[in-house]
C-alpha cells in the first residue's frame, strides 16, 4: 500500500483494504517529506493500493508531481482510492487512475470513501466509520479472491469523473495562528507533510510550503492552532451548514463485478 495521509482518514482506509488482502502488506507512508525522495519501483502482478486525500476536487498538486516523477508501475496492478470530506470527489478518482496508468501501472478497481473533513470534525465527523472500514475491508477481499482467480480481464477500469477535471486549488497563502497556549512541543512540526513549521519554534510555520491539511491543528494537543483569517471563517460557517448533515456513501468501481452488499 501507498498513501498520503495528513490527518489519517485515507491511511484508515487504505489499511483496511490491505486487511482484506491478507497476507503481509508492505506500506510505503508518503505523507511526510523524507518518505517522497527515493523512486519507488514496482513490479509484474504486484497489486498495489493506493491513497489520497481529494483536494479541491482533484488529487493534491504536490502529489501528482511527485507520482509523475518518482513511481515506476512496470505492469504492477493498481487499486486506486481517493478519501473526501463529505462534499465531492468530482474528478480524483480519474485523475488518480489516469496518473497511475501513465506510470505503467494497470489499474483494476477504484473507490472514493468519506473522511472527516480535514478543517472541521462538524463534517463527516468520526469517518471512516466501522460501516465505512467494512465496505473497505470487503472490497480488499473481494479483489484479493477475483484476481487470484482469473488471467484476463473483462474490461479496462472505468471510474467516475470528467475532462477536463475540474480546476484545481489556487493556493494562497494563508497563515495557521498559534496562540498563546503552544508548549512547543515539536508534535506538529514532526507531522508536517511539507515541513513547514519551525522544528524549535513551532509558531514560525512557512506559509509559501504550507498547504493547509490541517494536520497541525488537528493533532495540537493543546489546541493551539487554527486557521483565523476571517474569509476562511465566513466559508467555514457555511460550508458546515451545507455538508454536515448529508451523508455520502463510498463507490466502489472495479474491472470484475462487484456490489457493496456481496
Ligand atoms: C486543502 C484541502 C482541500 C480539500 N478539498 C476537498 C474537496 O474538494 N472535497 C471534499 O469533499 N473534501 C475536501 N477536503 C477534505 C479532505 O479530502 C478529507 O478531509 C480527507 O478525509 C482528508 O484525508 P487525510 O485525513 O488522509 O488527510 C479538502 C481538504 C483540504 C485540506
Amino acid at each position: 500500500m501507498l498513501y498520503f495521509s495528513a490527518t489519517y482518514t485515507t491511511k484508515k482506509v487504505i489499511k483496511s483494504i490491505a486487511k482484506g488482502f491478507y497476507d503481509d502488506v508492505k506500506e510505503y507512508d508518503i505523507t511526510l517529506p523524507k518518505n517522497r525522495i527515493n523512486s519507488l519501483n514496482f513490479k509484474e502482478n504486484d497489486v498495489v493500493i493506493i491513497g489520497v486525500p481529494v483536494y479541491a476536487g482533484r488529487v493534491p498538486e504536490f502529489l501528482s508531481e511527485y507520482f509523475s516523477e518518482k513511481i515506476h508501475g512496470n505492469n504492477a496492478y493498481a487499486v486506486l482510492i481517493v478519501v473526501y470530506g463529505n462534499r465531492a470527489y468530482d474528478d480524483a478518482l480519474l485523475e488518480l487512475k489516469d496518473i497511475f496508468e501513465g506510470r505503467g501501472f494497470i489499474g483494476i478497481a477504484g473507490g472514493a470513501f468519506i473522511g472527516e473533513h480535514s478543517y472541521t470534525e462538524k463534517i463527516a465527523t468520526g469517518r471512516p466509520d466501522d460501516s465505512d472500514l467494512n465496505i473497505a475491508y470487503k472490497f480488499g477481499m473481494d479483489i484479493n479472491e477475483k484476481i487470484n482467480s482469473i488471467d484476463r480481464f473483462p474490461q479496462k477500469l472505468t471510474v467516475k469523473g470528467n475532462y477536463p477535471y475540474r480546476k484545481g486549488m489556487v493556493y494562497e497563502p494563508v497563515m495557521i495562528d498559534t496562540d498563546e497556549s503552544c508548549i512547543n512541543c515539536g508534535i506538529c512540526s514532526m507531522h508536517c507533510p511539507m515541513g513547514a513549521i519551525d522544528k524549535y519554534d513551532n509558531k514560525s510555520i512557512d506559509i509559501f510550503k504550507c498547504i493547509r491539511c490541517c494536520s497541525c491543528i488537528k493533532r495540537c494537543p493543546v489546541n493551539a492552532k487554527d486557521i483565523n483569517y476571517d474569509p476562511h471563517k465566513k466559508f467555514l460557517i457555511e460550508f458546515i451548514s451545507k455538508y454536515s448533515t448529508v451523508r455520502q456513501e463510498p463507490e466502489l468501481f472495479s474491472v470484475f463485478t462487484y456490489s457493496i452488499s456481496d
